[in-house]
């Protein structure tokens, strides 16, 4: 693609998308290199609040001392390893985070967990049940309700918030109720399947 720049380097220069990223990337690496009088050094905030918070995840319970500024999102990926809710926009607005806390489902990037001491959550690794699939995991297989599957263990933990909700009993209701969890790659013909079918068996 050819485009017209005031630039009085690339004016009346013909530059292909990939001279193009050539160009920025070389600007961006140049302002982005280290500095040795700029680099802030690293301290410990040795002032910085604690918390003591005590969560059960997937009936276990875990007593934990946190910043009180952290996500129960990041609670579960850093604090827990339970790396199975997506961080995805990290502001609310995709639901890849979805989880259940004391039975609803939050957007776990959003929520402190500070504020939760003593809560009860589910992610995506306590749905299994002595090895067998919870019966929305086996819908989204059986309805190929994924595709790259980044938003997939939000969107089935919404689903099965949506359910126990009494929120899935047509395909409209479930888009509606399920409309807080974006799927890029457009896989939702068959998330709303999944979560009719396993509603259906419920
Ligand atoms: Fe929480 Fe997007 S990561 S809503
Ligand atoms: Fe890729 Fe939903 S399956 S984002």
């Amino acid at each position: 693609m050819v485009e017209k720049t005031s630039s009085p380097h690339l004016s009346s220069t013909k530059v292909s998308r990939r001279e193009a990223l050539h160009l920025t990337v070389g600007a961006v690496a140049l302002t982005g290199l280290p500095s040795e009088t700029t680099a802030a050094p690293t301290v410990p905030d040795a002032a910085a609040p604690r918390a003591t918070l005590g969560l059960t995840v997937n009936g276990v319970t875990h007593t934990l001392d946190i910043d009180p500024r952290q996500s129960i999102l990041d609670v579960l990926r850093e604090r827990l390893g339970l790396s199975g809710t997506k961080k995805g926009c990290n502001q609310g607005a995709c639901g890849a985070c979805t989880v259940l806390v004391d039975g609803r489902r939050i957007v776990s990037c959003l929520t402190l967990a500070a504020m939760h001491d003593g809560a009860q959550i589910q992610t995506i690794e306590g749905l299994e049940s002595n090895g067998a699939l919870h019966p929305l995991q086996q819908a989204f297989i059986d309805h190929d309700g994924l595709q790259c599957g980044f938003c997939t263990p939000g969107q089935i933990m919404s689903g099965v918030g949506c359910i126990s909700e009494g929120h899935a009993t047509s395909p409209e209701e479930i888009k509606f109720w399920m409309s807080g969890n974006i799927c890029r790659c457009g896989a939702y013909p068959g998330i709303v399947a999944a979560v009719a079918d396993a509603a259906g068996r419920a």
